[in-house]
This record gives structure tokens, sequence and C-alpha cells, in this order.
């Protein structure tokens, strides 16, 4: 299959859609991999296509709340408060859903499912022309860091799905929160972070966000299924290194004559970059540069050639958006910290 990009033939992409195959979207997160959610054989393909397990349920993308409404069980008394603050934008919300009211292989087979509206115009007007809502798992092969810009998708999907949507570099570049509403007498739950964070959550509330707490300890079990993975790895081995570290790790890594990569602020790669063979510097020292750079240099430095030995990534303070970066960067190092 010849894989098109779509950029300004939304119809084009609608058309698609409609007719069960699959499509990459933009969205302010990272890009998603887009199918018809009520058409159980297009959303099979999107499972092929990743090679994602099927006991991970895929979030139901919409274009206003009024969409999901038909599909709720019971209403969380905060998801109006909620969805009026923060849609569209980079939260998920799980909510119990009808029973049937979607096929199995988009909700696991839980008796819940995951909603979210967002923030890209251009995803905003296919989701409308299409009237569809449509799942989206980040557009990248199972287990590699999510894609930020159509070319990742076109390396990673090329020939395996119908066309990508053309949207520019995602503004945010980690995916979505995950905030669990199911329980309407239970306080939300944050059960992966993103860009609203716990602190933005608890301000609008005025009570307090629960975290899962497989995110503090790491022996408990995740509640989104899709948290026990091993994710965002590129093929090159990543490590976590804390700012104070980064020079003394490059000095001992220069000594045992390692083919190294550093990803950090402009100031911090200012102090080494005369010992290091690639570096990728996120736009300022902001951790919202470091969340939004994070994915794209990691796949640029796993493609340097001759291959790296050990990419370094610096750490940020585990709060704010800082939890959401270092939630990913700590599957992609699998742990491991100098
Ligand atoms: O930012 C994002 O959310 C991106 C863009 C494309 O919208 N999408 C995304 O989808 O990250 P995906 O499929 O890679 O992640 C969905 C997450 C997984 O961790 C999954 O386990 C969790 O949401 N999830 C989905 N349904 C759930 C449910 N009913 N209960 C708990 N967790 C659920
Ligand atoms: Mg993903």
């Amino acid at each position: 299959m010849e894989t098109i990009i779509f950029d300004q033939q939304l119809e084009q992409a609608v058309e698609a859609l409609k007719q069960g195959e699959v499509v990459s979207f933009p969205t302010e997160t990272v890009y998603g991999l887009g199918a018809n959610a009520l058409d159980e054989s297009a959303v099979k393909k999107v499972f092929a296509v990743k090679g994602r397990p099927s006991d991970n349920p895929l979030i139901v993308h919409v274009y206003d709340f009024d969409q999901v409404k038909p599909f709720i069980q019971t209403k969380h008394p905060l998801a109006e408060k909620i969805v009026e603050q923060f849609w569209p934008g980079p939260l998920t919300l799980i909510f119990e859903i009808k029973p049937e009211s979607l096929p199995k292989v988009v909700t696991g087979g839980l008796s819940t499912a995951a909603f979210r509206m967002p923030n890209h115009p251009v995803t905003l007007e296919l989701l409308r022309q299409a009237q569809l809502p449509l799942v989206g798992p980040s557009a990248n092969t199972s287990g590699k860091p999510s894609p930020t810009s159509s070319a990742h998708v076109y390396h990673d999907l090329k020939g395996k799905i119908k066309g990508i949507v053309e949207g520019g570099q995602s503004q945010i570049g980690v995916e979505s929160t995950v905030l669990d509403l199911s329980n309407p007498n239970l306080p939300p739950m944050i059960l992966r972070p993103g860009a609203i964070t716990k602190e933005m959550l608890e301000a609008t509330l005025g009570l307090e966000v629960l975290i899962d707490q497989h995110l503090v300890k790491e022996s408990e079990t995740p509640k989104a299924p899709g948290m026990k993975y091993k994710h965002y790895s590129p093929d090159t081995p990543v490590m976590m290194v804390a700012p104070k570290d980064l020079l003394h790790a490059v000095r001992h890594f220069g000594k045992e004559n390692y083919r190294l990569g550093v990803m950090a602020t402009p100031s911090q790669i200012a102090l080494i970059k005369d010992q290091v063979q690639t570096c990728f510097a996120y736009e300022d020292e902001k951790v919202q540069s470091a969340a939004k750079g994070l994915f794209s240099g990691l796949r640029q430095l796993d493609e340097q050639s001759p291959k790296l030995d050990l990419i370094l990534v610096v750490t940020f303070e585990n709060k704010g958006l800082g939890m959401a970066y270092m939630n990913r960067l700590k599957k992609a190092a699998a742990q491991k910290i100098y």
C-alpha cells in the first residue's frame, strides 16, 4: 500500500476512515493512528499495524463532549467541570460505559473506556467531517518512541497505512494525561502523567487528585494497562543522568571509548559538547521544551550511523510536567541512571 501524505485534502482522509482504513492524524501531544472506533475490523488493523498487545485498550477521540455522552453509563460529578476547563486538550478521561456500546477491541474487554478531545485544528476538523469517534493510539511501532512529526510516522509505518494527515510538529511532545473518572464515588485518579498536571487539576477542582501508586512505587501493577509495557525505547541503550553528574558521566564513558550521544538543555550541552559525538539540545532550559524534544531527540540519536553506544539524557524534577517527562524517560532508559 502506498502511504499518502494528506496535506490540504481532508476529504480524502475522511473518506478513507469511513471505508475502514487506517489514517494517522496530528495532535498537540503526539501523532495518533486513527480508525473508526465503531468498526471492529478497522480497529483490528490498528493493532496489527502497530504490533500492539490486544489487551491494551485505546483512546476514543471526539470533537466535543456531547459525542461522548451516549456511551457513558455513570457520569462522574466532576466530569463537566473538568471537560469545560481542559477540553480540547491533553487530557484523556476514563468513564464507565454502557455495555456493548463500543467494540471489545477498543476497550480490551473492560467496562470502562478512554475519551479525549485533542487540541489540534486539523484533527478537530477531521473528526467533525467524519462524524465518527476515532481510536488513536500513538502512531509508532509498539515499543518505539512516540511520533511527534509526520516524518516519524512515515518512518515507522510507511506502506502499512493509507495515509498521514500533515499537522506540523506536535507542540507538547508527550502523550495526554490519563485521568480515571470511572467511579463517581471516588476522586479523580491520574493513571498516566501528561501536560495536564496534578497541580493544575487540583487548582481547578479544589480537591486532592489521586495518583496511581504504580507511578510512585514501581512494584504496583498499573491501572492503565498500557503503562506496563516496555515503551519509548530506541535500539541504542539510554541512561538517565542528573544535571550535576553530566560532566562526570561524559568523562567516564569517554575514557571507556564509548560513542556517546547526549540530550540536555542548551546550557548543559555547552559544558560537554567538545567531548561528545552527537548532542541534541532542547530548545531552551524549560521542562516544556524537554518534553517537546524528548521523543524526537531519542529518534534522531538512535539513527546515527555508525550507531552510538549510549544515549545520556538529563533528568528533570519529578513535578508538574516533569512528572510526565520523567515517566517516559524512565521507560526509555529501563530505569538505568548514572
Ligand atoms: O496523547 C495521547 O493520548 C495520544 C494521542 C494520539 O491522542 N494517544 C495515546 O494513545 O497515547 P495510547 O493508546 O498510546 O495510550 C492510551 C493509554 C494506555 O496507557 C491505555 O492503557 C490507557 O490509555 N487506557 C485506555 N483505555 C483505558 C481504560 N479503560 N482504563 C484505563 N486505562 C486505559
Ligand atoms: Mg503509545
